[in-house]
């Protein structure tokens, strides 16, 4: 059992909340990029969360979770002292962090939180880092303090101009190059519609964008292909091959299409729930 040591409700927004779970043997091994599968007990769904951060010493990790369904919705409810019943990992590939000069790290929405620590690996690297985080409105953006302690520079973006640049994360990556600043390579991380727009901007600058790709997944050791996108025509299995991959390769769009398929069940489950 993974006893949840410290809880905070981040944003304005009460539907955003971060736990600090106590799991020594994921802590002594977990990278930057890489995930665990948990489930609250036996009759949940598992969920993938990237990590967001992690405490070799204390032997914790931090993830960061949003109300959107009926298993998360549960998990947000969770108090100090509260027990997971699964929490397994680290899975997936770890980010390839190395010096590339200057990184532009985007966080959209929920993805503030798994490119926090690739942001802080990067720069420990040796990178400048200007990060991009960027939110529907400033209730629901996360993580700033700790984005700007890591960052070199941080671009604040809401759709609705509530904070910061008016516009989305593309229109924040815009304004730093506009200054005529040489980004050498870009992590973004959000919703894929999101991501999608990222490598769409970026391709024919010919810039490195590497995206995390978080599909529907069950056993996350690549056993039952339920994670399965396609990466530059072949097929990849998101908790084995990635979770991150060339941006420019990926097929956003099936991976949408994959996503959507069990909305209908998400709905009745959180009806049900709430009767
Ligand atoms: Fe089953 Fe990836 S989650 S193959």
């Amino acid at each position: 059992m993974y006893r949840v040591m410290k809880r905070r409700q981040l944003a304005a927004a009460p539907s955003i909340i971060l736990l600090e779970v106590e799991a020594p043997a994921v802590a002594k091994k977990v990278e930057p990029g890489q995930f665990v599968i948990v489930r609250m007990d036996e009759k949940s769904e598992r969920i993938p969360l990237t990590v967001t951060d992690f405490n070799r010493e204390k032997g914790t990790i931090t993830i960061v979770i949003q109300d959107v369904g009926y298993s998360s919705a549960m998990i947000n409810e969770m108090q100090e002292g509260s027990y997971f019943q699964d929490f397994v990992g680290p899975l997936g590939v770890p980010s390839e962090i190395e010096n590339y000069g200057t990184v532009v790290c985007i966080g959209g929405g929920l993805g503030v939180a798994p490119v926090y620590p690739i942001a802080r690996a990067l720069k420990e690297a040796g990178n400048k880092v200007i990060s991009v985080i960027g939110a529907k409105n400033a209730d629901i953006l996360i993580l700033e303090e700790e984005m700007s302690a890591i960052s070199d520079e941080v671009v604040v973006t809401t759709d609705d101009g509530s904070k910061g640049v008016k516009g989305f994360v593309t229109n924040g990556l815009d304004s730093i190059l506009q200054k005529g600043i040489k980004v050498d390579a870009v992590w973004a991380i959000g919703p894929v519609v999101m991501m999608k727009s990222v490598a769409n901007f970026t391709r024919p600058l010919g810039l490195k964008t590497i995206v995390s790709m978080n599909p529907i997944m069950v056993d996350g050791t690549g056993m039952c292909g339920a994670c399965r996108i396609s990466v530059g025509g072949e097929t990849k299995f998101a908790c084995v091959d990635g979770p991150e991959f060339d941006g420019h390769l990926v097929d956003f769009d099936l991976a949408m299409k994959r996503l959507a398929f069990y909305r209908d069940e998400e709905e009745r489950a959180k009806i049900g729930k709430n009767c």
